[in-house]
């Protein structure tokens, strides 16, 4: 078992390979501080939270708790697109909910902007988040990235995106003064995103994966159970240690400490059963898909740059 490595950013900071993911679907949100706690007692040094996740608050006072120097802990959050109009505001708005100085990486959580009936506010539950938004074409990510170049450094270390693809990262590219630090996006070994990984690497974009373990859907794939059989693990440990071997952060979420002990405890995988991991790759998305109608949160795959 290999202690987890750090990737450096294009901002000269680090960021741990392997932090929890902050969203909870519990409706008893409250609840979650409890996990960012165990997660710091285990060893996890960063945390991936986002103002419509509503964990905000939770994450903070975790890492008030846990007792850490604020330095030792990386911070992610992200910037709702219903805000696009209002980044400087949802900025401080996060800050607060935060109850920190500073976070160490802002992300814009989607390249589109939408809007609400319910305005700036946005819904109240989870399930209208998804079910009440309106595509909207202005701001576009590039007035919206400027917006975000805007924020203060002192307050947040580095600025990013989720959620882009090839095209996206070009057209945003081509107003950019800052490039992005981080591209957040769903990566797991039925989505290898092997194209998008190395054109982010050639630009100084570091990668997160989302969603990482791929679910129960890729943990009960025959060639990973297999390999958790082989090095005596989880399934989670192999994708796990699948995505810090091709030098990708990843996020995986649990609320079990021992589950969350085991996530960043993880094997050194040889060449080629990376190699085996990778070549599950189907294209396939499992966490943010298309709907029926073609769109996913009122875009098409063509918008997204999706193949
Ligand atoms: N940027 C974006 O648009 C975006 C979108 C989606 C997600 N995210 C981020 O990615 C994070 C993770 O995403 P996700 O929750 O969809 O995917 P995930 O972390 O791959 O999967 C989480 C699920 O796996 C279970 N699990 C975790 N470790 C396990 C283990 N060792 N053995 C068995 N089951 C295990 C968890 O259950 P228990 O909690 O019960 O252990 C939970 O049900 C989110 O919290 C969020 O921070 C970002």
């Amino acid at each position: 078992m290999s202690s987890i490595p750090s990737i450096k950013l294009n901002t000269g900071a680090s960021i741990p390979a392997i932090g929890l993911g902050g969203f909870s679907s519990d409706p008893n949100i409250a609840d979650s501080e409890k996990w960012f706690l165990t997660a710091f007692q285990a060893g996890y040094r960063h945390i991936d939270t986002a103002q419509i996740y509503r964990t905000e608050p939770y994450v903070g006072a975790a890492v008030r708790a846990s007792g850490l120097p604020r330095g030792d802990v990386f911070v992610t959050t992200k910037l709702p697109w219903h805000h696009t109009k209002d980044v400087a505001r949802s900025f401080d708005d996060s800050l607060r909910s935060l109850g920190l100085d500073y976070v160490d990486l802002y992300l814009m959580h989607f390249p589109q902007s939408v809007e609400y009936p319910t305005g700036y506010d946005g819904p109240s539950t989870f399930e209208e988040v998804i079910t009440t938004l309106k595509a909207v074409d202005t701001p576009t990510f590039n007035e919206t990235w400027a917006e975000m170049e805007k924020l203060s450094t002192s307050r947040t270390r580095a600025i990013g995106v989720s959620n882009f693809s090839i095209k996206t990262l070009k057209q945003l590219l081509k107003t950019a003064k800052v490039v992005p630090a981080v591209n957040q996006i769903e990566i797991h070994p039925y989505l290898a995103q092997t194209e998008l990984l190395e054109y982010c690497r050639k630009k100084g974009i570091a990668v997160t994966a989302y969603s990482p373990s791929g679910h129960e859907k890729v943990r009960n794939d025959p060639t990973i159970m297999a390999l958790a059989a082989k090095y005596g693990v989880s399934p989670t440990q192999i994708i796990l240690a699948w995505h810090v071997a091709r030098g990708v952060s990843a996020v995986p979420k649990s609320a079990h400490p021992e589950r969350q002990k085991k996530n960043v405890n993880l094997p050194a995988l040889s060449a080629e059963d990376v190699a085996s991991v990778t070549a599950l790759d189907r294209n396939e998305r499992i966490v943010n898909k298309l709907g029926p109608d073609g769109k996913l949160y009122g875009w098409t795959a063509e918008q997204y740059g999706w193949n």
